[in-house]
Order: structure tokens, then sequence, then C-alpha cells
């Protein structure tokens, strides 16, 4: 039994601006109070991706209605808070610095624990918002930024047993999206386009199949995809092709989990093995089916954040906290924002994988 916290949490690092206030009772269960995210996509849309400077601008106008808006919808005042906890990285610096600013004003003038939270770590917990999730767990973090599998053996510990050599799933998504004409963020109107799609009709290629890591690639696929977008003609035509490359990029996600679901068991003999899929891409259907599948045939229990906590929010970075906190620690003011930070500093040191994501390298 650890102390049972009342966490403010705030979410500035990319696009959406988030506030949450989550509670975490003694036995670790985790209580959303409100989770309050104001999207940004309007802003960006025109420009077909996110801005920084538009970014980072929209979340000092809003921040402060948020917290406060989030505050309100969970009937508590910042008296009754046990702590602080802000996004400090990785993510589009700018944005990163409006909200760990933020909460360390409100952590000053309140006198409250700050937390500095790493966003990755707030994914990496997210699947906790909806279920009881016991450490050790193998994670499958998949968003527009990352992509990559993770031994989660407790808090803050992660051991990366692979990454993506080139883009995100959902970066993939997106671009793929984008050569269809779809609007900005491709992901969720790819898959909307996709439903109802004969994924068999189109051949893509099945990226690093003959390796024996973990590691994703997407670009050949994204290339391939391209080229067969300027043949396609015809709502049905456009359709199957959505399908065929939201079950590639599923195919992909999984036969890597596969790999590391046996590596993962031979390290936790005797324990219970858990999968969990985490991140904007985890939102998406086919992707979660195909992986439930996969789990459940390696022995797996299967679990992904309810859908609301796929996408950045910040009820996933005041767990974090929480989490943090109840184990007494937290940060002095003087933390910084950091637009790199990988959650296994060791193995990104000793074999750093750039991906030139949509909020820069830093996986
Ligand atoms: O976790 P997230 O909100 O932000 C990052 O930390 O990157 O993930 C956003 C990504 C975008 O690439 C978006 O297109 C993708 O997640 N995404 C989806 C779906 N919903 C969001 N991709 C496929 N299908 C979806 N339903
Ligand atoms: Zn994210």
């Amino acid at each position: 039994m650890t102390p049972a916290q009342l966490v403010l949490g705030i979410e500035t690092s990319c696009d959406e601006t988030a506030a949450a206030v989550v509670r975490r009772h003694a036995d670790g269960r985790a209580e959303v109070l409100s989770s309050v995210v104001g999207s940004q996509v309007a802003a960006h849309a025109p420009y077909g991706g996110v801005v920084p400077e538009i970014a980072a601008r929209a979340h000092v106008e809003s921040i402060e209605a948020i917290a406060e808006a989030a505050l309100a919808e969970a009937g508590v005042g910042y008296a009754a808070l046990t702590g602080v906890a802000a996004t400090a990285g990785p993510g589009l610096v700018g944005g990163v610095m409006v909200g760990l600013s933020f909460g360390k004003a409100v952590a000053l003038a309140r006198g409250l624990p700050l937390v500095a939270v790493n966003h990755l770590e707030g994914h990496a917990v997210s699947a906790r918002l909806g279920a009881d999730i016991a450490y050790p767990f193998l994670l499958l973090l998949v968003s527009g930024g990352h992509c990559q599998l993770l031994s989660v053996e407790g808090v803050g510990a992660c051991r990366r047993l692979g990454s993506t050599l080139d883009d995100a799933a959902g970066e993939a998504f997106d671009k793929i999206a984008k050569a269809l004409g779809l609007p900005y963020p491709g992901g969720p109107a790819l898959e909307a386009l996709a439903d109802g799609g004969d994924a068999g009709a189109f051949q893509l290629p099945r990226m690093l199949l003959g390796r024996k890591d973990c590691d994703f690639s997407f670009s050949g696929l994204k290339t391939a995809a391209a080229r067969l977008v300027e043949g396609v003609s015809g709502e049905t035509q456009r359709r199957d092709l959505a399908a065929a490359v939201q079950a590639a990029i599923a195919g992909q996600l999984a036969e890597k989990s596969d790999r590391a679901m046996a590596a993962y068991a031979l390290a936790h003999r005797g324990q219970g093995l858990r999968f969990v899929v985490a991140g904007g891409v985890a939102a998406n259907r086919a992707v979660r089916a195909r992986l439930e599948a996969t789990a459940t045939a390696g022995g797996f229990s299967f679990a992904a954040p309810p859908l609301a906590y796929c996408t950045d929010n910040a009820a996933m970075i005041a767990l974090a906290g929480a989490e943090r906190l109840a184990l007494g620690i937290s940060d002095g003011l003087d933390a910084v924002a950091r637009p790199r930070w990988p959650l296994d500093e060791a193995a990104a040191n000793a074999n750093p994988i750039h991906t030139p994501g949509r909020k820069g390298a830093k996986a």
C-alpha cells in the first residue's frame, strides 16, 4: 500500500492542450475524475501537419482555461491536490515548455511536489486508466512519433526490445492518408475509408521479415502505397487500397510483437504474461484485433487503453506522475523541457535510431 494521490496532469507536447485530474488509490487503482483535451486540429489542418510555432502559441492561449476546466469538472480545488505532473518531453519543445512552466507555477504557488513526466511513460501507463494491469508487461507503443516494443518492469524501468528504423506507424498512416487525399490527421480518416474494403485487392511489401530482431520499417510500404495511389480510380479501389495499407501495418506490428513475445516469455518464466498496446495507433480497430489475436495465440493477456486515452491526453500524464509520487519520487523546479528523451536511455545511447517523426528525431 502506498499513499493515495490526487494529481493534476498537464500535456502540451504536440497538438493537444490537455489537463486532467486523476486519483490513484492506496491500492494502486486509478480513477479519472476529469480529462479535458483541447484539440488544435483545426489550426493545423490547412498545413497538413503540426506547425510547431502555431502549436506553442495555442498552448499558451488555452492552458490555463483547460486546467481550470479539468479541476472544475473533477470538483476539486488546487488545495485538494497532492501533486502536479507535467509532460517534460519528448516532443515539440516550445509546447513542452509551456506545459512544464505552467506545472511549475502551480507547484510553486500551491506548495505541491512536481513530477516532470516522460510523455512515453504516460502512454506506457495509459492502459492502467481502464484496467488493473500489474507490472511487468510487454508494451507496444505505437503513435505518430514512436513505434517501439518495450519490456516494462516497473515505474520508469523499461528495456527496449525493438524500434522503428524509419517512420513510426502513425506517421505511415498519416503520410499514406495524405497521398490518398484524406484530411489530417490521417490515421482515423484512413481507418474510416478502409471500412468494408478488400485488403486482398492490392499487394504490398512485407518489410524486414527476414530479420530476426524486433525492429520495424514502414518506408517501403509508404513508397509502394504512394505509387499505387497514382493508378487508383473510383471509391471502391480507394477503399480497397486503404484496407490493404491498414492490414499491412497491422500485420507488421503483429509479426514483430509476436517475436518480442517469444523473447519476453523466455525472460519472464513463471510470471503472468501481459501484452499491452498504447499510443494513437492503438485506437485503430483492425490493429487492436490483429494484436489481440497474436497475444492470445502467444499465451499473453491483451490490454489496450480505453479509446479516449489512446491519443494524447493528460490523464495518462497524471497517472504516471501519481505512480512516481506514490514511490516518493518528484522533480525540482529546475526540471528542463527535453525534445528528445528515450524511455530506455541505455539502449538508445548504445544503438541510436533516429526517426524523423513529425515531432523531430527523438526515439
Ligand atoms: O499518441 P498520439 O496522439 O500522438 C503522438 O504521441 O504521436 O498519436 C497520434 C497518431 C497519429 O499519427 C494518428 O494518425 C494516429 O495516431 N491515429 C490512428 C488512429 N487514431 C489516431 N492511426 C490509425 N487509426 C486510428 N484510428
Ligand atoms: Zn503521444
